[in-house]
């Protein structure tokens, strides 16, 4: 999609860091942007922030966990904008440190959000945009644990694999009626993404915070750390813009990762060999 002035975008987890990034540099595109988040105050002030762009701006409370509300939100979007070109499928929480210390809830609350909140997002707007016939494009953002595993974060991990992998799928489901597909793969970019149980739904009970000490609580310190110093959310937003022009699937913004991707490429290729040996 070339042409972004006077399309309508939604984009969940808008309230904060990448989400709120992509709205508003749609909104610097003279776009249509409905701004949608469970954090009803940090949504707020994240619609003062981009006043400057009334009264194409909206925001919605909207929890992707439960089908019901974001299909309350696409209604929304309509009644506001009309019909709606592009789809954040962004919002997502990182819960888990050491493997030992995730618990089943924890797991739910996860898959519900990261991998959930994406299929009611294509499930609440796919229809629509199919409807309308006049193009769209889908962002997910998925990470680059979806391309490559380390320790911990298992949850997250399985989520955001199956993100990339739904992502392959739709793309080719939709190749032939004009709509685009984007999988973003980030590595650590400068959000609150380390403070993800702020928003957790009180049906997933307590984040249960590894023990002082534990593998579990070195590991969510190197997170923190490691997405305090990550890239400016501004820099992501800028290559999703540029991957909707050109119609770029794999959206990768951490080129010195790609070393790790590499190993497991590498280790997938060796057993391939030994299965043909
Ligand atoms: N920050 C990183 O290093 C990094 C790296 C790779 C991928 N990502 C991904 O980027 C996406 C955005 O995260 P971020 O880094 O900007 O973090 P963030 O915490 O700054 O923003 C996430 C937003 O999602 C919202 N949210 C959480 N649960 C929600 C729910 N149930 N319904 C609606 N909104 C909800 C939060 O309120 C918040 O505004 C996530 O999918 C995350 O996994 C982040």
């Amino acid at each position: 999609m070339r042409d972004l002035p006077g399309l309508t975008a939604f984009v969940t987890g808008a309230a904060s860091g990448i989400g709120f990034a992509l709205a508003g540099a749609f909104a610097e595109e003279s776009m249509n942007v409905m701004l949608a988040d469970i954090e009803a105050p940090a949504l707020e002030s994240a619609v003062a922030r981009l006043a400057a762009h009334a009264p194409r701006i909206a925001s919605v409370v909207c929890d992707v966990s439960d089908h019901a509300s974001v299909l309350r939100a696409a209604q929304l979007t309509a009644a506001a904008f009309g019909p709606v070109h592009i789809l954040c499928n962004n919002a997502g929480v990182a819960g888990g440190s050491g493997i030992e210390a995730i618990s089943t809830e924890t797991w739910r609350w996860v898959v519900d959000v990261n991998l959930m909140g994406v299929v009611h997002g294509i499930a609440a707007f796919l229809p629509g945009m199919r409807a309308h016939g006049q193009g769209g494009h889908i962002v997910n953002t998925a990470s680059m644990a979806g391309l490559q595993a380390n320790i911990g974060f298992s949850p997250y991990v399985a989520t955001k694999y199956a993100v990339v992998g739904m992502s392959e799928g739709l793309a080719k489901d939709l190749a032939a009626e004009g709509i685009g597909v984007s999988v973003i793969c980030p590595g650590f970019v400068r959000t609150r993404i380390a403070e993800g149980a702020r928003n957790r739904q009180a049906a997933y009970g307590h984040a249960i915070p590894p023990a002082p000490g534990s593998a579990g609580a070195a590991l969510a310190a190197a997170h923190a750390e490691n997405a305090e110093a990550g890239l400016d959310p501004d820099e992501v937003a800028a290559r999703v813009l540029a991957a909707i022009r050109t119609g770029e699937f794999y959206v990768f913004t951490h080129p010195e990762m790609r070393d790790e991707v590499d190993v497991r490429f590498a280790a997938i290729d060796a057993a391939f060999r030994r299965a043909e040996g």
